[in-house]
């Protein structure tokens, strides 16, 4: 059965993921694509236990150090890796707020090492898209709510965008975010649409990150 098609939004706080995500799955239903139940899915997925220490972490409720930080978020992406698969596997289509670059770019912002920030998520399935949705800190920061998170602060989110730059390769897309949320929603269809349209036409295994 020809699989679904796995498509992450990824993006500094503030940048429109969140819309956009949900734009996204509007549009792809309208369109009578298949998609897996309860879109968009998002990381970190705070219902599970560890989404929940995650939450208290987010919300400087309790204090992680770095590693541990980034271990529980990438196994928060790996309890749901089976889901995902599955979901795909239906032909279901998944559209994802966050997904593991996010777990890299922020770490990798705090200090940690690359390499052992992309190991802990190395096997998890490969999206078929990221739409990097492209916003500059000073927008992000005067934009509603900024500021209410652990990360949301100008300094932080600069050294985040500059990990984000160097994960940026083959199957991203980076979409201007910036303008009305319509026009945006636009962008986004136009590079998402041909890679629905593509994967739904092949008959192939879901791939892995970092391939
Ligand atoms: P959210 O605002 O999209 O819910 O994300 C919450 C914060 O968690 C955001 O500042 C990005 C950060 N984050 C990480 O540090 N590592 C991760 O793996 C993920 C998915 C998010």
């Amino acid at each position: 059965m020809p699989r679904g098609t796995l498509i992450v939004f990824e993006g500094l706080d503030r940048c429109g993921k969140t819309t956009q995500t949900r734009l996204c799955v509007e549009g792809l239903s309208r369109t009578g694509v298949k998609l897996a139940a309860g879109l968009p899915w998002r990381f970190p997925d705070r219902t599970t236990p560890i989404g929940e220490v995650l939450n208290t972490y987010l919300t400087s409720k309790t204090e992680l150090g770095d590693e541990a930080a980034h271990l529980l978020f990438s196994a928060n992406r790996w309890e749901k890796a089976a889901t995902i698969r599955e979901a795909l596997g239906r032909g279901e289509t998944v559209v994802y707020d966050r997904y593991a670059y996010s777990g890299v770019a922020y770490s990798v912002a705090k200090g940690l090492g690359m390499e052992w920030c992309l190991a802990a998520d190395e096997g998890l399935p490969r999206p078929d898209v990221v739409v990097f949705l492209e916003v500059g800190v000073d927008e992000a920061r005067g934009r509603e709510g900024f500021g209410g998170e652990r990360f949301e602060e100008a300094e932080t989110q600069k050294r985040v965008g500059a990990v984000f730059d160097r994960l940026k390769g083959e199957g991203w897309s980076v979409v201007e975010g910036s303008g009305r949320m319509e026009e945006v929603a636009e962008r986004v269809k136009a590079v998402v649409w041909p890679v629905v349209q593509a994967v739904t036409g092949r008959d192939d295994e879901v791939g892995e990150l970092w391939g």
